[in-house]
């Protein structure tokens, strides 16, 4: 049953969300915004939306078929869009690493790159006013986001997304660095892994060129932005 597409209901930094003609489901439009620094410096990237929609659906695909849950329906009115179930937003971003960098490595001045033993999670409340600070464990069920049960399930579907999303894209030739995700409430209170998953929310360096294939590309003005984005969709698109 094809689901239609209603008005505007938020237009975040890089994504636009739409009601549907179902209560349940939204439509997840990828702009070709683009922003760091928590929304510092933008830009906007030519390709960027269908190309990370591109992405966002096969891994969301690949979590499905794992039996891990997510807010995935289908594709969407156009190749930039995803339909998915409607859920309460968790106000937090998880994030998974396999290596150290980034704000780790500025926050604890270890070695860029320093490998972690298997993947290490932390976790930061979404709240663009406070610029999203870390919360510990301790906090997170303090402040009522989630219950010490919630949280133990999160880390372990965080742990299962890691390693489904390091295996997709070894085998585009890439090595996942690290990740953020977001999960969700449905109102039988399931909790779901909602938003998406893309070099916007991803490190990846090309295992050959050793090459950043995400945003990095864009916070550090390396340039090819949008290059990085397509050429990696591509290398999806042949895989499935
Ligand atoms: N299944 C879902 N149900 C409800 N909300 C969702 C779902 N999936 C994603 N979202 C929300 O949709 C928004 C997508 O917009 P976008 O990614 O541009 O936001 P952002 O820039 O990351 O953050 P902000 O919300 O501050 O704009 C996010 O707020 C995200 O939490
Ligand atoms: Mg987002």
């Amino acid at each position: 049953m094809a689901v239609k597409r209603g008005k505007l209901i938020h237009a975040g930094k890089a994504n636009n969300v739409y009601e549907t003609d179902n209560p349940n489901y939204l439509e997840l439009e990828a702009s070709n915004r683009i922003s760091a620094g928590n929304g510092e410096k933008r830009d906007v990237i030519e390709g960027k939306g269908v190309a990370n929609n591109t992405i966002s659906k096969a891994i969301f695909t690949k979590l499905e078929k794992l039996g891990i849950p997510t807010h995935y329906v289908g594709e969407g009115s156009n190749d930039a869009s995803k339909i998915v179930k409607k859920a309460d937003a968790i106000l937090l971003e998880v994030i998974g690493r396999f290596k150290a960098t980034g704000s780790y490595v500025k926050a604890y001045g270890v070695p860029n790159m320093m490998p972690f033993d298997g993947v290490y999670i932390e976790y930061t409340y979404k709240s663009d006013s406070a610029g999203d600070p870390r919360i510990t464990a301790d906090a997170i069920v303090a402040n009522g986001l989630l219950s010490r049960r919630e949280l133990g399930y999160i880390e372990y579907i965080t742990e299962r997304v890691a390693y489904a999303v390091k295996d997709f894209f070894a085998k585009c030739n890439g090595e996942l660095i690290d990740f953020k995700i977001e999960f969700g409430r449905l109102p039988n209170g399931q909790i779901i892994v909602i938003d998406e998953i893309s070099p916007d929310t991803c490190r990846i360096i090309d295992m050959t060129t050793g090459q950043s294939l995400d945003k990095d590309r864009f916070r550090k003005d390396l340039g090819a932005v949008s290059e990085a984005y397509v050429e990696l969709a591509k290398r999806v698109e042949k895989m499935s």
